[in-house]
């Protein structure tokens, strides 16, 4: 069986201390659940705060991007290393945000994968399409690119975890209803099916991102490919992430 996830990614939000003070109300809140993975995702510079905060938790640490590259002159860049000296598990990779502003592309993601992966990284894959592309009917076309071409070369799928993220739904208050994301869901796991076997195929996490709130995850979670969860927006209050957590970890 698949375990479930809720990642909370905190975007460009939270000083140290913030960051201290909501990791151990979540830490606290979360504190009897053991079945699933609660990951946290703060800036860069809260990151080592956070991860000692949470050192022997339920809660993991991930950070929102790296650089695919172990060391070297890249101003403003941070190494998977890096990292790990954090207490990083987890990578969130991809992100449509880092594809928007930042001229990510298909490939850049794909070198961040393997190399998360070969450094002992989880890496949180996103896809997701924008609205115009929604409209246009091409959402297939545009995920199952950014899934085959993220995942080029990649062998060791079961270490990955994939979250679709329609463009559409993050940070506007717009959630994709259950069947929307379950349809893409399980486009995505069909395609990885073709790729890497069903037995690995099954075995991967896909999280959906995307307006995610304690009042609508019941729905999307209650889905067959609906894993679990990445949330912005109302993971910046305890309150709103513990409700989340719950849910999901009432019904997974
Ligand atoms: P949101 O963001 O929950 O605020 O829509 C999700 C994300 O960008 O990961």
């Amino acid at each position: 069986m698949r375990k479930w996830i809720v990642a909370g990614n905190w975007k460009m939000h939270n000083t140290i201390a913030e960051s201290i003070a909501l990791a151990k109300a979540i830490k606290e809140g979360s504190a009897g659940i053991q079945s699933g993975a609660i990951v946290l995702a703060p800036p860069f510079t809260a990151l080592f705060s956070v991860g000692e905060t949470i050192k022997g938790s339920n809660l993991s640490l991930a950070a929102q991007n790296m650089h695919y590259e172990d060391k070297g002159a890249f101003t403003g860049e941070i190494a998977p290393s890096m990292l790990k000296d954090t207490g990083c598990a987890y990578v969130i990779l991809g992100h449509s945000e880092r594809r928007k502003y930042f001229h990510e592309r298909d490939n850049d993601v794909n070198l961040k994968v393997k190399k998360a992966l070969t450094s002992g990284l989880i890496p949180i894959m996103c896809v997701g399409e924008t609205d115009e592309e929604r409209e246009k009917g091409v959402t297939q076309d545009v995920v199952g690119r950014q899934v085959q071409q993220g995942l080029n070369g990649v062998e060791k799928i079961e270490n990955v975890v994939i979250a679709y993220e329609p463009v559409w739904a993050i940070g506007t208050g717009k959630v994709a209803t259950s069947a929307q994301a379950q349809e893409v869901h399980a486009f995505i796991r069909g395609l990885l099916k073709n790729t890497f076997g069903g037995k690995k195929a099954d075995d991967i996490c896909i999280l959906y991102g995307g307006s995610v709130t304690k009042d609508n995850v019941g729905d999307l979670i209650a889905m067959n490919d609906i894993d679990g969860a990445l949330v912005g927006g109302a993971s910046l209050k305890a309150d709103g992430f513990l409700g989340i957590i719950k849910e999901i970890s009432g019904r997974k």
